[in-house]
């Protein structure tokens, strides 16, 4: 077989067969191919596209480029979730430990922040202690003890992912919805759940800008965990508006502790309604209806935010944070972001917003860059709330008085204001299964 044969073949539009695909991924990995092949043959598919074979085939390539983990030692139906990033989302640290509450089990590896986006693993090292490197059988031991266990990604975990998601990054190939859909898909088969929820994010916000893009990774990313034999399903969720009121890593984790409390703000309330009972419904713990019911009722027992505690203590953390948010370590400068003028708010750029927050401290520019646990905003008003000129918009948090300026304009700048309302944009606006598209 010939790299430059099936360089030609896919220029050209043709199908490449499953041999042909795992010579190419495992042949690159080994580095006899490369580079400049490698991105001629990515160039091609960012414009030819793939067949759903292909991407089955390129899917299980990566992922069998490195560790394929073993789940079996944990008891139960392990559901994963993945999101493709967003403001504000601190999802998983409060659907992980409801479908714990529900039996269900999670055993999940999660990513940290890097530019706009925040990353789970970040927020929960901001509880004093908490580890998330763990080794398999403490991993293993955390989830059969609390039914829940969040850690970072370890191991070598699709290595093929990183090599070619370099190249992508330097050759203008990030935004071809095939080679997104391998990316994330080969990692979430290598974790080895049983079932995955894909989080698609839509808006300004997400990667993905438009609903129509959203919908088209979603279905290939179903059709590549349906194929590969996981239960999957996939929900588009609104990412043109941060996610709830908190922006910064002990800032959502204390968003989160109140939405398990009951006390969550309505959008993130709905959202995390949604995801949790599609996990639960992929487990077989009910119709979505009956998982709808049992989320519910685990946020009203306590038993929801019992076992968010619970891992957070098996990982090492202390979780008197949890049971009393007031003890997380707060930044020592506040600053309130005012309005300019009266008017309703009708936009926000969302992905300045995770800006504005990152300046403050709360993410990172590059992977090694630190991180500041306690930094981060408030948001006081959203898309759809009247504000009158000098008002509070947001309330940020840092260690440093001048990184305020920056982050203040910058967070101003996001903030559209009219003096008309602006109709409200759904929160969930797609199901998308192996069967059916399903529109809210
Ligand atoms: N996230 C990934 O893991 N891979 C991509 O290609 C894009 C987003």
């Amino acid at each position: 077989m010939r790299m430059y044969d099936l360089i030609m073949k896919k220029r050209n539009g043709e199908a490449l067969n499953h041999q042909e695909i795992q010579y190419l991924v495992e042949e690159y990995v080994a580095g006899n191919i490369p580079d400049y092949q490698m991105s001629a043959f990515l160039m091609a598919v960012y414009f030819q596209g793939m067949t759903e074979e292909e991407t089955l085939a390129m899917t299980l390539a990566v992922a069998h480029s490195g560790d394929m983990v073993d789940l079996s030692g944990i008891e139960g139906t392990k559901v994963d979730k993945h999101s493709t990033g967003g403001v504000g989302d601190k999802t998983t640290l409060i659907i992980a430990p409801i479908v714990a509450a529900c039996g269900a089990k999670v055993a999940k590896m999660s990513g940290r922040g890097l530019g706009h986006t925040g990353g789970t693993v970040d927020k929960l090292e901001s509880i004093p202690g908490l580890r998330t490197t763990l080794t398999r059988e403490e991993f293993f031991e955390v989830v059969n003890k609390t039914g829940v266990s969040v850690i970072g990604q370890s191991g070598n975990l699709a290595p093929a992912d990183k090599k070619l998601y370099a190249l992508r990054d330097v050759t203008a190939t990030v935004d071809s919805i095939p080679l997104i859909a391998v990316s994330i898909m080969s990692k979430k088969l290598a974790a080895g759940n049983d079932c995955i929820l894909l989080d698609v994010k839509t808006g300004s916000g997400a990667f993905m800008k438009t609903l129509e893009d959203s919908v088209a990774l979603a279905k290939e990313m179903v059709s590549i965990g349906e194929n590969a034999g996981k239960r999957t399903v996939a929900l588009i969720t609104n990412m043109d508006i941060p996610l709830g009121h908190n922006i910064g890593n002990s800032l959502e984790v204390i968003e989160a502790v109140e939405t398990l409390k009951g006390n969550g703000p309505q959008d993130l309330t709905v959202v995390c309604m949604h995801l949790a009972s599609n996990m639960l419904y992929l487990a077989g713990k009910g119709t979505l209806d009956e998982c709808k019911s049992m989320v519910k009722e685990v946020i009203a027992n306590g038993k929801a935010l019992e076992h968010l505690a619970a891992m957070v203590r098996a990982q090492g953390g202390d979780d008197a944070v949890i049971w009393d948010t007031q003890k997380f370590a707060k930044a020592p400068y506040s600053y309130e972001v005012c309005a300019k003028e009266s008017g309703y708010i009708t936009f926000m750029d969302t992905e300045s917003c995770g800006i504005a927050s990152a300046m403050l401290g709360a993410g990172r520019e590059t992977k090694d860059s630190g991180i500041d646990f306690a930094a981060g905003i408030i948001i006081h008003k959203k898309v759809g709330d009247y504000v009158e000129k000098g008002e509070s918009l947001a309330t940020m948090y840092a260690s440093r008085e001048e990184l305020f300026e920056a982050a203040a304009k910058r967070y101003l700048s996001a903030v559209t204001q009219k003096s008309i309302r602006a109709e409200e944009e759904k929160l969930v606006y797609a199901r998308v299964t192996k069967e059916q598209v399903e529109y809210f």
